[in-house]
């Protein structure tokens, strides 16, 4: 496919695209299929790349996934097998959910083989806590020059662990490890992300025994056996605030069919600060939505922190950039959970925004990058005038922006690396398309 596009600015987005389920769930809930016995059932699961690569990845391990209607996956998980080394290695480097497949595979088969991982390039991106929760229940982890050998000789076993940063994907790694381990475990410091609760659901259908406690404490009462689940997931709330920020970077106005208040509340709250108006439409049963549209007059300057859940989320924080570069005064952005989340502001500085970073916390959010000379602070000064350029995907959030930036801009630009977009975002060009904006091949 061609990887370039070019984005004619300038035209407000108008009209209806749709979500479907999140990707940081559905990929995760795939995951926890291999930890049953019986038949699993995936609704409303999106086109998407990370999606590709689980599957991948489950098939390889003899799990047969077979497509139902409306982008229904149903997981048959009966004969669990060791995959071929060389194989798996063929999805090395393509996302970071390969990492989740330790405990239940160890639950399945004994070992597990986790190639190089993949991901957006955002941050160093270790693994450290997840390898010593694993440890902690009892598995054996080796590392060769192709990946990680994990073994479990002795089982493994529930135990206390505190994590020393409420990581989403440690979290999910101890659930999915817990849930069939020998006895009882306590995780404190626990990520609580809306995608972990509705992973929490899925494994409880599965037959898990998990209470999530007040202060970040999850308690997992292991159980012998996991039946199969039928799960409709949440809706990609990170997906919806990128096409809520893109109505509001063009003056558009855009409805997200499926958005959901409950757990946008947080960013619901800095959109309307910037002077951006919605409308929550849950007056019928079934899907409903939210609308999201420029009022008209002049955006408004604000200070935003990102952080872990109920906080802002880091995945938001890019979108909104965009939109900060039109309202008038010093906006200032102070990014706490990934050290190296606004390189992708260079693009905008480029196609005329005034923004400037910082290695200093510009926020009172407790912060692990303050010390650490990671530029993790921006100041944006606005309204500025966007004009088109020649741009370079950096990662899948940061790539959107880059989208809203050349939507918003006045003339043309040339996108490259836009594949990547695909990682995350079902049918993006066509719901740009839908939306009325001006893109075509190069
Ligand atoms: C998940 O990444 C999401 N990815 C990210 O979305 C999201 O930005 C992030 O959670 C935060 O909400 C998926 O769900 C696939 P973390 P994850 O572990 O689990 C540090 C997107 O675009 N850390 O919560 O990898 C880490 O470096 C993606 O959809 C360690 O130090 O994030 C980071 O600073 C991008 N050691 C912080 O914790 C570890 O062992 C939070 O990372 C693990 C994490």
């Amino acid at each position: 496919m061609d990887d370039v596009l070019v984005v004619h600015g300038g035209a407000p987005l108008h009209g209806e695209i749709r979500v479907r389920g999140a990707k940081n769930l559905v990929s995760k809930a795939m995951v926890a299929a291999l930890l049953g016995e019986a038949e699993s059932r995936l609704h409303d699961v999106p086109s998407i790349r990370d999606v590709e690569v689980v599957r991948g990845l489950l098939e390889l391990h003899g799990v047969r996934v077979s497509e139902g209607p409306a982008g229904e996956l149903v997981f048959d998980p009966a004969n669990v097998e060791r995959a071929n080394v060389d194989e798996i290695n063929v999805h090395a480097g393509s996302s970071r959910i390969p990492i989740l497949f330790c405990g239940p595979l160890l639950h399945r088969i004994g070992h597990a083989f986790i190639p190089d991982l993949g991901g957006c390039r955002i941050g160093d991106r270790p693994i450290d806590f997840h390898l010593s929760a694993l440890r902690e229940f009892g598995a054996h982890v080796e590392k060769s020059p192709e990946g990680l050998h994990l073994t479990a000789p002795d089982g493994l076993r529930g135990s206390k662990f505190t994590l020393p940063y409420p990581s989403v994907g440690a979290t999910e790694q101890v659930l999915l490890t817990a849930v069939r381990a020998e006895g009882v475990t306590e995780l404190r410091n626990a990520a609580v992300e809306p995608e972990i609760i509705d992973l929490i659901c899925v494994l409880q259908k599965m037959g898990a025994i998990i209470s999530v406690h007040t202060d970040r404490v999850i308690r997992i009462e292991g159980v012998p056996h996991l039946t199969g689940y039928q799960h409709r997931p949440l809706p990609d709330r990170l997906e919806v605030a990128s096409w809520a920020c893109a109505a509001l970077a063009t003056h558009g106005d855009v409805y997200v069919r499926n958005a959901q208040q409950v757990d946008m509340m947080t960013f619901l709250n800095v959109f309307r600060s910037v002077g951006g108006a919605f409308e929550v439409d849950d007056s019928h049963t079934g899907s409903g939505g939210i609308r999201f549209w420029h009022p008209g007059g002049e955006l408004s300057a604000v200070a935003l922190e990102t952080d872990v859940h109920p906080g802002l989320m880091t995945d938001w924080q890019q979108p909104l950039v965009v939109a900060l570069t039109q309202a008038r005064g010093l906006s200032i952005v102070h990014e706490t959970v990934y050290e190296q989340r606004l390189g992708f502001t260079d693009a905008l500085v480029k196609m005329g925004a005034t923004i400037q970073l910082y290695r200093e916390c510009l926020g009172s959010t407790p912060c692990r990058f303050g010390q650490r000379n990671f530029l993790h602070s921006a100041v944006i000064s606005g309204p500025s005038k966007l004009h088109g350029a020649e741009l370079e995907i950096p990662d899948l959030r940061g790539g959107f922006s880059h989208f809203l930036a050349a939507l918003a801009a006045e003339g043309t630009s040339r996108i490259h690396g836009v594949d990547l977009i695909n990682r995350g975002y079902e049918d993006f060009e066509a719901k740009l398309a839908a939306l009325g904006a001006r893109v075509e091949h190069a």
